[in-house]
């Protein structure tokens, strides 16, 4: 397919002898289309060239060659070049490109293979999944299967909190009223209440404190029945975990949690000491990030045990070693932006390369806030996730009970929109923002909202069955697509590819998700101002391959947000 902008940046390049690479940087897609297609502002060679922008601007409209069957028109604006491409010829780009690649339309190999590892979910051993994991995991998962898209190899890590010091309380609790407790059925809220329990005893009996403290270092020293009941709470804690996984599609690469980093902090220490820089302070051991404006990062706690920063720079130093990676990335709570700054620049002093600790990358997200009662909860502030998102099908279910009880498959197609309405819903809110969980907005058929592009897929499915055929690419005279409506549609079809190259380099996921929204309200637009199917065959054969390309790029854009598609609803 023509790359426009490249076209215009080369063109530009040959006139004013800067990297066409540098002015493609420059160029903008004016918000009004009267602007033209693509913008080239002036304003920064300015300087440069010692002349005033619209002189520049002249200067370059006078001096450059286009090819007119790319570029029809440029026009100077003020400090600013207008292009304006021709219409015919994206439209004919477009519609053989989708039809020609299908699935793999907007497809590009920017990674080379290359691996992108992806931290994400990491939800902690006998606690509960709560409403901010399930944030991480569903933007994990957009991001794993976006790199992939874009030809990168994406590792999903678990890297589940499945160690520390309060499995000695766990298992200490465990020891006393473990009988009491039906772990096997309902395991993280039972061990959660077990953990309560044995905190409160601890408050009172310095000796039970003692003697979970015991517990956890027999657990270290591989002491068998302590390590059998970790082993035990790890599984049924994970078991109820993939349900959750199950119901999202959520796929792990590898599960190794901090447990697996037990006997790889060693490492760690031992390179940090030879840097020099791990100091005593306290009794504990530490990096010292005064200049860098932070506090410092505790290494060895005084009694020698290794915390949570000490496992994750482990786990920087292995995932290093065997992903090679090109960027590493983690999703968690915001709360967790200064652990990250912290382990990021004592990262430095682990000999991986700077190559490696520029592309560690935290990406911080907002809080989950609920609308008020507006959400049914079991225990008040705890919301199991499994429930909410039981409660989004149900939601759908009376929906499509109301209104198309005749539908088939209506379980299959009531999960698909459900889950998809909350996966959309988490994703299409700027990352770091706080997300409003409201089923009134998310599940509005008319919002903008996952159910919304559903439906408008669905729309396409529909049309198309209703036409019975494929129109030939061939027999097709682009020249009847050239109005208002469905120009809009071909801009938004021809920008794909580098929406996803976007959303991946800024790690955002809205930015796939908004784009999403908006090719779906264009052909919207498209479809209340265009007959699709009528007597005139010419006019029917563009339509309805207008119509195919849309519900293509709408289906490959919500399966790489992680959603899928009904056929019908
Ligand atoms: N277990 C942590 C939590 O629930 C998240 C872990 C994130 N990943 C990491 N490598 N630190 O908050």
């Amino acid at each position: 397919m023509i790359n426009f902008k490249k076209y215009i940046a080369d063109s530009i390049s040959k006139v004013i002898n800067i990297e066409p690479d540098e002015l493609s940087n420059y160029i903008e897609i004016p918000k009004d289309s009267n602007m033209g297609d693509y913008a080239f502002p002036c304003f920064r060679l300015a300087k440069e060239l010692r002349k005033a922008p619209p002189v520049i601007a002249n200067e370059i409209k006078e001096k450059i060659e286009l090819n007119k069957d790319y570029i029809e028109k440029v026009e100077v604006a003020g400090g600013y070049l207008n292009f304006y491409i021709n219409n015919q010829l994206l439209i004919e780009e477009v519609l053989k490109e989708i039809n020609n690649k299908k699935e793999e339309y907007g497809k590009v190999n920017i990674g080379n293979g290359r691996n992108v590892v992806i931290d994400y979910s990491s939800p902690n051993i006998a606690k509960p999944f709560h409403i901010g994991h399930l944030r991480t995991t569903v933007i994990g998962q957009a991001l794993y299967n976006i790199y992939n898209f874009i030809g990168y190899h994406s590792v999903g890590i678990n890297h589940l909190g499945d160690y520390g010091t309060q499995f000695g309380k766990l298992i200490e609790g465990y020891k006393l009223w473990g009988n009491e407790y039906d772990i096997d059925s309902n395991p993280i809220e039972e061990l959660m209440k077990i953990y309560v329990r044995i905190n409160e005893l601890c408050k009172e009996d310095e000796n039970v404190l003692e003697r979970c403290r015991e517990n956890f270092k027999k657990l270290e020293e591989g002491d068998e029945y302590c390590h059998e009941l970790w082993v035990k709470f790890r599984e049924v804690s994970i078991k109820e975990f993939n349900k959750i996984y199950d119901m999202l599609g959520t796929k792990f690469d590898s599960w190794n949690g901090e447990s697996f980093y037990i006997d790889k902090m060693g490492e760690v220490i031992e390179k940090l000491e030879a840097t020099g820089k791990l100091v005593e302070s306290e009794g504990a051991k530490v990096i010292d990030l005064e200049d860098k404006g932070m506090p410092p990062c505790i290494i060895c706690k005084s009694n020698g045990a290794s915390i949570y920063a000490t496992r994750d720079l482990a786990a920087i130093l292995y995932r290093a070693r065997t992903y090679d990676f090109a960027k590493a990335i983690y999703v968690t709570a915001y709360e967790q932006n200064l652990h990250f700054k912290q382990i990021f620049e004592v990262a430095k002093l682990l000999g991986i390369g700077e190559e490696k600790t520029n592309n560690l990358i935290h990406i911080p997200y907002g809080m989950v806030r609920l609308a008020t009662g507006k959400m049914s909860t079991r225990e008040g502030t705890i919301i199991k996730v499994q429930d909410l998102l039981n409660e989004a099908i149900d939601k759908v279910r009376e929906i499509i009970e109301a209104k198309n009880p005749s539908l088939e498959n209506k379980e299959e197609i009531a999960k698909k929109i459900g889950i998809g309405a909350v996966i959309f819903n988490n994703l299409s809110t700027t990352i770091i923002k706080d997300v409003v969980f409201d089923w009134n907005i998310m599940l509005n058929f008319n919002g903008e909202t996952g159910p919304y592009i559903q439906y408008i897929y669905v729309r396409t499915k529909s049309v198309l069955e209703k036409a019975g055929y494929m129109p030939k690419i061939e027999d097709v005279d682009f020249s009847i697509l050239n109005n208002k409506e469905a120009l809009n549609v071909f801009k938004l079809l021809y920008q794909f590819s580098d929406i996803v190259v976007s959303t991946a380099n800024k790690n955002e996921t809205s930015i796939l998700a908004r784009y999403l929204i908006d090719l779906a309200q264009s052909y919207s637009s498209f479809y209340d101002s265009n007959k699709i199917i009528s007597e005139d065959k010419k006019n029917t054969d563009a339509r309805l391959l207008l119509t195919y390309a849309v519900g293509n790029v709408l289906k490959v854009g919500m399966n790489l947000l992680g959603i899928e598609m009904p056929e019908r609803m």
